[in-house]
């Protein structure tokens, strides 16, 4: 069976977790968790990072930056993880959920003023497999009425709009390295921050409401409870291994995109010719953004379609898989909101996307036969 994922170990997890061990420092906030900062900090230009356990805790930190308060509305598409929205609503936000593009799952930037009110706080764009939004169409639009914007870049390291790194647009950004990411430790994320007003806090708010990492650097003489927060800081062993694979970041890049391309030159021209009669799109990269080679999808015509594809494909082999199911129709949403919602968009990509597999030791045999087994076999 070709799996859908498989976690890539670079070689130096082990040595540098080892290292962190003997050092006698496994905590947060040791030597490689600022190593890591450090690195991602200068590499793409972030005023400060924080890693996190998860990207999930990374964007829950957002909620509580953007001091959000019940009643305030954030817009989120609805076609993301669950933690997108889930992070803002454990706040008492009320999430008004966007639409994607017609020919891509991002929020369709052209049709979001309409859903801002007096009352939206924040604006949350998906980079959908690493792909940006239309960064400067929702910047434009939060400096106009004075929201805050919050990247949901989980999936979108080492990617770029119009030469800007993901992450780096927004006031602030989420990222995630949990194990199907391109860099992984197993779960883990980080928080970048490029409006400098919330570097002080964000801090106190990792580091359990104190002022913790002040009194470690020696700027104040004690530390104490000063502000709401949690545990959101990841222990020196998460940091130690995203080091490891932190050093092998273009390696992986490069890899990755290689095999993208060869998904889609052998898939070019057959997207109405698949050996089951069945028609597919393939991805479409805005001219504004660039591809980090995350994932490789097909967008297939109908849920039936679908269906027999993920079933021949497994049925051959090979573990392909859908991704996320419509939020504003969720079970969790609709017990908060039963208002009947159409997002044509976003329900197709529910229905129809198709994830293949694509991880760094895949080979290029593997790609050649899950394209023939897509464009050629038959049942
Ligand atoms: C768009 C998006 N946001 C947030 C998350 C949550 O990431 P994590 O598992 O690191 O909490 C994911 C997970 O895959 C995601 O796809």
């Amino acid at each position: 069976m070709i799996p859908f994922n498989k976690p890539y170990l670079t070689g130096k997890e082990t040595q540098y977790i080892e290292q962190a061990v003997r050092s006698g420092k496994i905590s947060g906030n040791g030597q490689f968790t600022q190593k890591c900062q450090q690195f991602f900090e200068q590499k793409y230009g972030f005023k400060k990072c924080l890693l996190t356990t998860s990207c999930t805790d990374a964007l829950e930190m957002t909620a509580i930056l953007c001091d959000i308060q019940p009643g305030d509305e954030v817009i989120v598409p609805s076609y993301t993880f669950v933690s997108t929205a889930l992070a803002f609503v454990r706040q008492g936000a009320k999430i008004v959920f966007a639409d994607s593009q017609v020919g891509h799952p991002n929020i369709d930037a052209e049709r979001l003023e309409p859903l801002i009110t007096p009352k939206t706080k924040v604006i949350v764009p998906v980079h959908y497999a690493g792909m940006a939004c239309d960064m400067d169409k929702i910047m434009a639009l939060a400096a106009k009425y004075n929201l805050l914007v919050v990247e949901d870049a989980a999936q979108a390291i080492d990617s770029y709009y119009k030469g800007k790194p993901l992450g780096n647009i927004g006031h602030l950004a989420a990222f995630s390295f949990h194990e199907t990411k391109n860099i992984i430790s197993g779960e883990g994320g980080m928080l970048a921050i490029n409006d400098e007003r919330f570097i002080h806090r964000a801090e106190i708010i990792w580091e359990k409401g104190t002022n913790r990492a002040e009194f470690f650097r020696g700027e104040v003489n004690k530390y104490g409870w000063v502000d709401t927060g949690s545990s959101f800081l990841p222990s020196e062993i998460i940091a130690a291994f995203l080091w490891a694979q932190i050093e092998h970041l273009d390696d992986i890049q490069e890899r990755r995109k290689k095999l993208w391309n060869l998904y889609h030159s052998n898939l070019l021209g057959f997207e109405n010719l698949t050996g089951l009669g069945l028609g597919f799109e393939l991805p479409n990269i805005p001219d504004y953004a660039t591809n980090n080679a995350h994932m490789f999808y097909l967008v297939c015509h109908s849920l039936e379609e679908r269906s027999k594809l993920l079933a021949h494909l497994k049925g051959n082999g090979i573990l392909a898989v859908f991704h996320y199911l419509s939020l504003h129709s969720s079970e969790f949403y609709k017990k908060m909101d039963n208002s009947a919602r159409i997002l044509k968009n976003c329900d197709t990509f529910a229905d129809c996307l198709v994830r293949l597999p694509l991880f760094y030791e895949l080979t290029e045999s593997d790609v050649k036969h899950i394209c023939d087994t897509i464009t050629t076999l038959k049942k």
